[in-house]
């Protein structure tokens, strides 16, 4: 764990683009000052900048469109599985995959076309196959020959589906998500792929309109994912190849992940080397969609020792698990002093060691009451939200250009003991 630079410039270079420091000293994100927000709905909270998600979602669109012409995008909605991020997805003209029946129902209540819905799961189960089918799901991703004999059974009509490859590509991050190497749980290895592809070839109900992969995610090289394009290409022609997400994030000032137009370029350039020129190309990235431009706000509640010395806030691993998860390495700055300081432990409230957000980060002077921000917190924060110690799940508001609305409310006690039964 090193950090190696903490200026101001550097510091607003991990938070979404178009963030400033006021003259007073105070962070601003989405037009917005971090304080007036956390004045208004209190912390944690979480802001997301509405117009750079957007403005970002049409850069990759444009990107892929260029690398690619017959070639769509859709989001993958476990990054942040919120009505609103469903509603702004589907306003920007891209489809969503969804994992589960929860995030069917939120991409369908948030106004995703169902013909623009990808369905994911190594184990779906026979309610959520049927919610699919009922919603008219586009593409039905098949993990397994469980799948094929659930749908078989269970399709009245013609449904189009693909089907999950294991390539046999580790690429370089966490072992939780890498998804692509030999042993995963994800997908049907080559020689079971293949068997696969012959007994949907003759299904009459289920018609296969390609393959999909995805290797993993918060990958920070271009290679595997060609690497990956390659692993599938010896299973025969198809009309559609989807080649996952898995686009890595700079979470910290080390990190350097492709941009979007090299990623791209690299599926497209193994695309153009082994698939068929007229296939449709699908990408399906979460994370690099939204982390980038999603921040969390705390408040310093308690700040003690010297060596280390602990800043404790009023938040932790009840609503950021990357870092007791993977051990994400995160930065952070106080709201109105952005920028050097000493390094401290930036710890959470709730009762595990593990519940750090972030060791070693350098903040300055940091005090109780302070407003503490963490960048890059967009994707998978939301996600895992969580009610360890009695938490309430904060507030999600979408800022943009100086003005925040509400898109998730704060949980309240009520609702945390909404689903106890009384005692008869
Ligand atoms: C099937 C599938 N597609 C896409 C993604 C998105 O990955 P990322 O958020 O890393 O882009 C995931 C994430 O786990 C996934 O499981």
């Amino acid at each position: 764990m090193t950090t190696t630079a903490e200026s101001t410039t550097e510091l607003l270079g991990l938070f979404p683009p178009g963030s400033r420091v006021d003259p007073d000293g105070e962070l601003v994100v989405g037009g917005c000052r971090l304080a007036g927000l956390a004045a208004e709905w209190g912390t944690p909270l979480y802001v997301i900048d509405e117009a750079a998600v957007r403005a970002h979602v049409r850069r990759v669109r444009r990107a892929l469109g260029a690398a690619w012409p017959d070639s769509r995008m859709v989001f993958a909605s476990k990054a942040f599985p919120v009505t609103a991020m469903y509603r702004l997805m589907a306003e920007e003209g891209i489809g969503v995959d969804v994992a589960g029946a929860g995030e069917l129902a939120m991409a369908l209540a948030g106004g995703v076309d169902p013909a623009r819905i990808i369905v994911h799961g190594n184990a779906k189960t026979p309610a959520e196959l049927r919610m699919a089918l009922h919603a008219r799901a586009g593409l039905i991703v098949i993990d397994n020959t469980d799948d094929i004999e659930a749908l078989e059974e269970l399709a009245d009509g013609e449904q189009p589906v693909l089907l999950r490859v294991l390539p046999g590509v580790r690429p370089d991050t966490y072992d939780a998500v890498a998804t692509g190497q030999a042993g995963s749980k994800f997908g049907l290895p080559l020689p079971a792929a293949r068997a696969a592809i012959a007994r949907l070839r003759r299904s009459r109900k289920l018609r296969l309109d390609g393959l999909h992969v995805h290797i993993g995610s918060q990958i920070l090289s271009a290679e595997p994912f060609a690497h990956a394009v390659e692993a599938i290409a010896g299973l025969g022609e198809f009309r559609t190849y989807d080649l996952g997400g898995g686009l890595g994030v700079r979470y910290t000032y080390a990190d350097c992940p492709p941009s979007p137009e090299d990623w791209i370029g690299a599926l497209a350039g193994a695309a153009r080397q082994v698939l068929p020129s007229g296939a449709e190309l699908i990408i399906e990235p979460g994370r690099s969609l939204v982390a980038p431009f999603g921040v969390t706000v705390y408040r310093v509640v308690s700040v003690k020792g010297d060596d280390p010395r602990f800043v404790a806030v009023d938040g932790g691993m009840a609503d950021n698990m990357e870092v007791a998860l993977y051990g994400q390495r995160f930065e952070a700055t106080v709201t109105s002093r952005v920028g050097g300081g000493s390094r401290v432990e930036l710890v959470g409230r709730h009762c595990e060691s593990g519940d750090r957000l972030v060791s070693g980060v350098a903040l300055r002077d940091a005090r109780p009451g302070d407003l503490v921000a963490v960048p890059v917190t967009g994707a998978y924060c939301v996600t895992m939200a969580n009610n360890y110690n009695g938490a309430l799940r904060p507030p999600v508001l979408f800022a943009r250009d100086g003005q925040s609305r509400l898109v998730v409310r704060r949980e309240t006690l009520a609702d945390l003991m909404s689903r106890d039964v009384p005692p008869a």
